[in-house]
Parts: structure tokens; C-alpha cells; sequence
């Protein structure tokens, strides 16, 4: 049996005919850039979300660019984030000359730590960027209520947790922005690069869309510095149609998820865990194990893939070492020795479950 890591043929077999007819439809009108479909997509997702305003852009990476960049995010701040996390989440806060301050993360969530934030807090702290990682919301209202004690602002990364509740309410609209990824291994992905910015602040709103569209409102008028950031027409079309999608995609994963746990309940291994507070909706199903080379060369040679979501902590990276000298986070650092991510897409197979399951059982044995 051989397995993919993720799926995408098989989920554009089950929505081909839709697909074909709104790519065509975007390249008969020619509309390549702003055609109508980005504002109907921008509309789809504010209304999903509950946002009251939702703007395209070119990648989820330029969603935190522009919403750091909305907030005047400048040389010398500081942005407190998680470091168990893709690195575009802090890349884009040393882009623009601060200094992102990490956090250690929860053992059982992998999320930020909410209990060690205000520790990291200094004069110079100007936002929070929490990140719901793998699908489950982190712990927002504490997050929120730190900030208002000391006047900070926070933004969601919500590109892993598009449908994702904290709460009963969707994430990517419970705070100040939130920056969203269509990358097209997400939940909700597209066939190419794209994101969104989500606001409830009309000011920011008015600065996130201008800056998206190189700092202008008026044609060849430029009143701040931006970017060249739009959703092309062919992401939103396809996009259009796969978020009408979304939950029933969002629960094959999450039964596919309790598969998984069902069958690897007496496995050597650390399984997910979700907390009271959210839902998860399994951007990714990662386990925990003591000999992750072995166990992932023993399914490789069983035709069974496997990733690693992360195995370098930010505070170690090399590109930004230098910004965050003798951090010690043990948390991070262990979870990401061991952390290892299993095939998850809404159209495995219970019989590819079962196929994954045992074979790791075999590796790891019973507890
Ligand atoms: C947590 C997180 N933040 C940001 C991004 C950046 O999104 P993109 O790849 O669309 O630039 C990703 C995507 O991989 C992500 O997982």
C-alpha cells in the first residue's frame, strides 16, 4: 500500500467539474488580476469567520508582513511569539528590524505557554502573535486580557486553522488581525501561493488594504510605503468553491483523527491532545515518540511517508540565532526532538489508518 503524506489528486477528483469551470471562467474573462472572484471570496471569508473585514493577499507570510506593518511594527520593538511554530511567523517580525521574543510552549498543546507571557514582557513590547498550531486554537483569552493590561496588540496566526474554534467561535477573528494561509497543503488550500487578513478594527482595515496594494487608495497616489500583495483571480475562483467545502473536510479530518487515537491508544507514543478550550482540526496529526529516526525510516520502508512540523526551534535557527543569544526554551527544544506528523487528509482511508497504525505499533510497541 503506498500512502501519500497528503492527497491533493485525489480531493480535486471529487470537485474536478466545479474547478475546470471556474478556471475557465477566469481565463475566458481574462480578469487575471482583481477580478471579481477575489472580492467574493474576500466577502465568503469574512462571513464564515464572522470578521468584519477580510482582505486577500498574495501568501500567508505577507498576512503577518501586513498586519505587523499595520500595526507600525518598527526597529527596536518587540513581538512576542511562540517558537515552535513555521518560521514566517517570526521572519516577518525580524523583516521589518524587531525583535521577536519567544515564549516556551505548553507540553500537552504545543501552543504558547500563556502562563510564562507576562514574564517576557518589556517597554518595549508592542504585540503578541500567537499561533494556532496543527489546528487547535491557542489560549486566547488569557493572551487577550495580558495584552490589555499592558496595552499591546495581538495577532493570530491562523494559517494552520482555517474552521478551527476557540470558545465556539472561529479563530482569525477574536483579536486585533489575524493572518491567514491558502497554501495549498492547508485545510483550505488554493493551487498556488495565497492568504488573508482578517480585522474588526476599521482603522487597521483601512492601513492593511492600502499597504497590500502599495500603500495606496487613489491610483499612483502613494501615501505609505507597501507591498504588491493580491490574491490572483485563479486562487479566489478556486478557492470560490472548495471553502463551500470546508466542514465537511474540517470533520473527515477529525475522524480520521479519532481513528487514528482510537488504534494507537495503547501505543508507545504521545498522542495529540486536545484542550477544553478548542476543537482541532488536524492540520496536521503529529505524535510523539523517543526514536523518531528509527520509527520514520521503519515506515518509509513500509511505503508510509512521515514529516517532521518542526524540527529546529526558531530561537535555534540560524538566520535569527543572533536575536534571541542563550535562550533556553526546554519545552520547545524537546517537543521538537520528538514530534513527528502522520498522512492526514480528509480522503485517507480507514483502511489506510489502520495500515499506518499497525505498522507503528510494530515499531513502537504497547505500553
Ligand atoms: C503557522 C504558519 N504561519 C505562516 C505561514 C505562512 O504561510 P504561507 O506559506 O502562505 O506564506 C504558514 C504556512 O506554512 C504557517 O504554517
Amino acid at each position: 500500500m503506498k500512502i501519500a503524506m497528503v492527497d491533493l489528486k485525489k480531493q480535486y477528483a471529487t470537485i474536478k467539474d466545479e474547478i475546470d469551470s471556474a478556471v475557465n471562467e477566469v481565463i475566458s474573462s481574462t480578469q487575471f488580476i482583481l477580478g471579481k472572484q477575489v472580492g467574493e471570496f474576500e466577502g465568503a471569508c469574512a462571513s464564515y469567520l464572522n470578521s468584519k473585514y477580510a482582505f486577500a493577499c498574495a501568501s500567508g507570510t505577507d498576512a503577518l508582513q501586513i498586519c505587523l506593518m499595520a500595526l507600525d511594527i518598527k526597529p527596536g520593538d518587540e513581538v512576542i511569539t511562540t517558537p515552535f511554530t513555521f518560521v514566517a511567523t517570526a521572519e516577518t517580525i525580524a523583516l521589518l528590524g524587531a525583535k521577536p521574543v519567544y515564549v516556551d510552549i505548553d507540553e500537552k498543546t504545543y501552543n504558547i505557554d500563556v502562563t510564562k507571557i507576562e514574564a517576557a514582557i518589556t517597554e518595549k513590547t508592542k504585540a503578541i502573535i500567537p499561533v494556532h498550531l496543527f489546528g487547535q486554537a491557542a489560549d486566547l483569552d488569557p493572551i487577550i486580557s495580558i495584552a490589555k493590561k499592558h496595552n499591546l496588540y495581538v495577532i493570530e496566526d491562523a494559517a494552520q486553522a482555517f474552521g478551527t474554534e476557540y470558545k465556539g467561535k472561529r479563530v482569525g477573528a477574536l483579536a486585533d488581525a489575524a493572518a491567514t494561509s491558502f497554501f495549498p497543503s492547508k485545510n483550505l488550500g488554493c493551487y498556488g501561493d495565497s492568504g488573508m487578513v482578517f480585522t474588526q478594527n476599521e482603522n487597521l482595515a483601512t492601513k492593511i488594504k492600502m499597504i497590500a496594494a502599495h500603500g495606496s487608495k487613489e491610483r499612483y497616489v502613494h501615501e505609505i510605503l507597501g507591498l504588491n500583495s493580491r490574491m490572483d483571480t485563479l486562487q479566489a475562483a478556486i478557492l470560490n468553491v472548495k471553502i463551500k467545502y470546508i466542514d465537511k473536510w474540517n470533520k473527515a479530518r477529525a475522524n480520521n483523527a479519532k481513528l487514528y487515537s482510537e488504534k494507537l491508544c495503547n501505543a508507545n507514543v504521545v498522542l495529540p491532545y486536545v484542550a477544553d478550550f478548542s476543537n482541532h482540526i488536524y492540520h496536521q496529526f503529529s505524535i510523539r515518540v523517543q526514536d523518531r529516526k528509527g520509527l520514520q525510516e521503519f515506515l518509509a520502508s513500509k511505503d508510509i511517508p512521515s514529516a517532521v512540523h518542526y524540527p529546529i526551534p526558531l530561537h535555534q535557527q540560524p538566520a535569527f540565532k543572533h536575536l534571541s543569544e542563550g535562550l533556553v526554551l526546554p519545552v520547545a527544544e524537546k517537543v521538537a526532538k520528538e514530534i513527528m506528523s502522520l498522512p492526514m487528509y480528509p480522503e485517507l482511508s480507514a483502511e489506510e489508518i489502520d495500515y499506518i497504525a499497525s505498522s507503528i505499533i510494530e515499531f513502537v510497541g504497547k505500553k
